[in-house]
């Protein structure tokens, strides 16, 4: 008789979990169903960086957490805008998405550093033969965006990684790259890459239509490591930082800002210090190599008509001779 209750308790036991897995939509482990709030322990840092004045909100939190992004959405005008600067219209998909992610936080609770030396490490050819591994591993954050790789090119590169930019046709998806001490920030361009983020976490069937390219079928990066990162900070890049306009002629397809400059916009509002290296187009040279890896060439950045280059270009050049940033891979 007792051991029948004990059965019967147990096969209850196990048959809650399974509901519960199934209702809350966790294929793998279940995770309590916590409100994801930031946690802002972090003292922000007293001395003013050099590039101060290119930011009307320095203090802005960059990664979107499901207990406020709608309230901060309003505060900043996002709520009026479609993707890929505001929230409009994409708010239930940012809501699921944001549902499977388990933090918001910007650094680790152990870390107590205000004020961060960082460097952003864009993917291009000119780190080819340069030695600045260890250099780069020096800085208290590492950005890094897509696909570049550090695997098979630490010597040129470096090997840490705090921060990566992805997106679903950019991000990798063979487990060889790997690393479980970095924290990847999906960059949101369409409401698809939403959804896309929200059937993996989810074990579901990936709907591959709608991209430019095929997506990652897979992800490396576990829920606890993945951000996804506040349009504002991409607006603040396209709007206050490239002056890009806000309506485009008919004719011209609208341009938005490269994933490298996106990360330097969220460098300049989590770093007191930013470096550059690895970034350069010479648009002139379309045989020169495009990437430190791979076999692209600079041809393949001209035919795009989604960025305006030049517009970077003239702004990365500005802020260099202004001394707000440093460019690491100067001759
Ligand atoms: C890098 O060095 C290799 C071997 O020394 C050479 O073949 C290659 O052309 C160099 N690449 C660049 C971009 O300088
Ligand atoms: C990850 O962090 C651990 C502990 O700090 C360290 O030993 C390891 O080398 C790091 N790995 C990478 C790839 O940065
Ligand atoms: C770009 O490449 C062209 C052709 O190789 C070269 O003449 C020019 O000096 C390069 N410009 C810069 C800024 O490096
Ligand atoms: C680049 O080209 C070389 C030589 O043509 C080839 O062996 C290599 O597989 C190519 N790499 C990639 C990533 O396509
Ligand atoms: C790109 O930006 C430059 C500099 O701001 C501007 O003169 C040019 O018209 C822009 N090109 C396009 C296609 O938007
Ligand atoms: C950094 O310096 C190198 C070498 O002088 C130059 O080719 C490159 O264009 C510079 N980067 C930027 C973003 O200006």
């Amino acid at each position: 008789m007792r051991g029948y209750l004990v059965a019967i308790f147990l096969s209850a036991v196990f048959l809650y979990y399974v509901l519960h897995c199934i209702l809350w939509g966790t294929n793998s482990y279940w995770v309590p169903p916590v409100e994801m709030k930031r946690r802002n322990k972090i003292q922000p840092c007293l001395s003013k960086p050099a590039f101060a004045s290119l930011l009307r909100f320095p203090q802005f939190h960059p990664f979107m957490c499901t207990a406020d992004f709608q309230k901060i959405a309003s505060s900043y005008g996002s709520n009026k805008l479609y993707l890929p600067y505001g929230i409009r219209a994409s708010e239930e998909y940012f809501q699921l998405a944001l549902s499977k992610l388990q933090s918001c936080d910007l650094f680790d609770e152990f870390d107590n550093e205000p004020c961060k030396r960082c460097v952003v490490v864009g993917n291009g050819g000119i780190l080819k033969n340069k030695t600045l591994g260890e250099k780069i591993d020096s800085y208290d954050v590492i950005i890094r965006m897509n696909n570049g790789p550090v695997l098979g090119h630490e010597e040129e590169v470096g090997r840490r990684t705090t921060f990566r930019l992805f997106y679903p046709e950019s991000v990798f998806s063979d487990p060889s790259h790997s690393d479980p001490n970095a924290t990847a920030i999906l960059t949101v361009f369409k409401p698809l890459d939403l959804k896309w983020l929200e059937e993996l976490l989810t074990g579901g069937k990936i709907n591959t239509n709608g991209f430019w390219k095929k997506p990652a079928l897979n992800l490396i990066y576990k829920p606890h490591q993945i951000r996804i990162l506040d349009p504002f900070i991409i607006r603040t890049a396209a709007y206050d930082l490239l002056h890009f306009p806000k309506v485009f002629p008919k004719n011209q397809k609208p341009k938005h800002p490269t994933t490298g400059m996106i990360a330097i916009t969220l460098a300049f509002h989590i770093c007191h210090e930013v470096h550059l290296a690895g970034f350069k187009y010479n648009l002139s040279d379309l045989k020169s190599p495009l990437h430190y890896y791979g076999n692209a060439t600079m041809s393949l950045m001209n035919k795009n008509a989604y960025h305006n280059v030049t517009a970077e270009q003239l702004f990365l050049k500005g802020i260099i001779e202004k001394n707000f940033v440093i460019n690491l891979t100067e001759d």
